[in-house]
């Protein structure tokens, strides 16, 4: 109970109330009102790989709903004298109330939440999962088009270990997305993931390059080149800096159409973009705390009052 650790751990009316939820929170998480729903509660923060927002953001939507953290970092603590997942994660039941675990192995994540009796919130399994991304996606995308319902969005770079895109496009076709899958043959979404989108009666089109993309998008989703999943540098040297989106690019994008990125970025996005009116990978990052906020109540079982005041 309480896990998330792929999106079909929720039901489209469980995203639309956690996003409903995290609306609420807005000014809970700006820090314009003291909401202390989870005083008391311990949230463990598990990190196995670097992070910066996630990680951050987690703690942040803790502490301002009263909760505190423990910050774990496979950097001087017992997994660098050989201690297991497993036994590491038998401590956290013992010492948190919920745990967001990130790890570089891909099924780390449900490994631990079968492990386990606390919550599990997947921060990212390897080239796996990211669903607590991709509800602070749905609610950026949201926030701008009022809607998830019938969007073309467009998703960009590293599709085959790009954790990000696997959980959101699955969730977006679940709202009737219409997807262009846009990736170097070498790094094409896994057929198995495309074949589930389809399976959802979604329309997905598949092209190597970003030209003539951008024009009919609703949401243009960039992504990294995930450097650290590839076997060797030169295969990276290969596809490294493909796509690029500069201000110059933006001409002719509907108006409305946004640009995001889960960041960190490396080249994808030039900084020209970030003055446009498209640019919204930096509110999109802080959306990650009153998201965060709603899922951390979600899990622990504590409703969100219908008014935050
Ligand atoms: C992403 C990740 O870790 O998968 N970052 C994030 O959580 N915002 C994307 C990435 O590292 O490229």
């Amino acid at each position: 109970m309480g896990n998330l650790v792929t999106m079909d751990d929720l039901t489209n009316d469980d995203i639309v109330s956690v996003l409903d939820d995290a609306e609420r929170l807005l000014p809970v998480a700006k820090g314009d009102i003291v909401l202390p729903l989870l005083q008391g509660k311990v949230l463990a923060n598990m990190f196995f790989e670097n992070s910066t927002r996630t990680r951050m953001s987690f703690e942040t939507a803790m502490k301002r709903l009263g909760g505190s953290v423990l910050n774990f970092s496979s950097v001087g603590t017992s997994v660098s004298k050989g201690e297991t997942l497993y036994d590491t994660m038998q401590m956290i039941d013992g010492y948190a109330d919920i745990a967001a675990i990130r790890h570089p192995r891909q099924g780390a994540a449900q490994y631990s939440a079968d492990a386990v009796g606390i919550p599990i919130l997947n921060a990212g399994d390897g080239a796996g999962n990211h669903p607590t991304q991709t509800m602070l996606d749905l609610f950026t995308i949201r926030q701008a088009h009022g809607t998830l319902e019938g969007l073309n969005v467009v998703l960009v770079g590293d599709l085959r270990y790009g954790r990000t895109v696997h959980s959101l496009s699955h969730a977006l076709v679940r709202f009737g997305a219409s997807l262009t899958l846009v990736s170097p043959s070498s790094l094409k979404m896994p057929v198995e993931i495309v074949s589930d989108l389809k399976s959802h009666g979604a329309e997905v089109t598949e092209k190597e390059s970003l030209d003539g993309q951008i024009s009919n998008a609703d949401v243009i989703y960039m992504t990294r080149i995930q450097k650290e999943r590839f076997p060797d540098e030169e295969e990276y040297a290969k596809v490294a800096g493909i796509y690029r989106i500069e201000a110059s690019s933006l001409v002719g994008a509907k108006k409305g159409m946004i640009i995001m990125h889960p960041l960190p970025r490396v080249d994808e996005i030039a900084p020209s973009v970030d003055s446009t009116e498209f640019a919204k990978y930096f509110q999109q990052a802080f959306n990650g705390v009153p998201t965060r906020m709603a899922l951390l109540c979600r899990s622990l079982g504590v409703e969100v009052p219908k008014k935050v005041k």
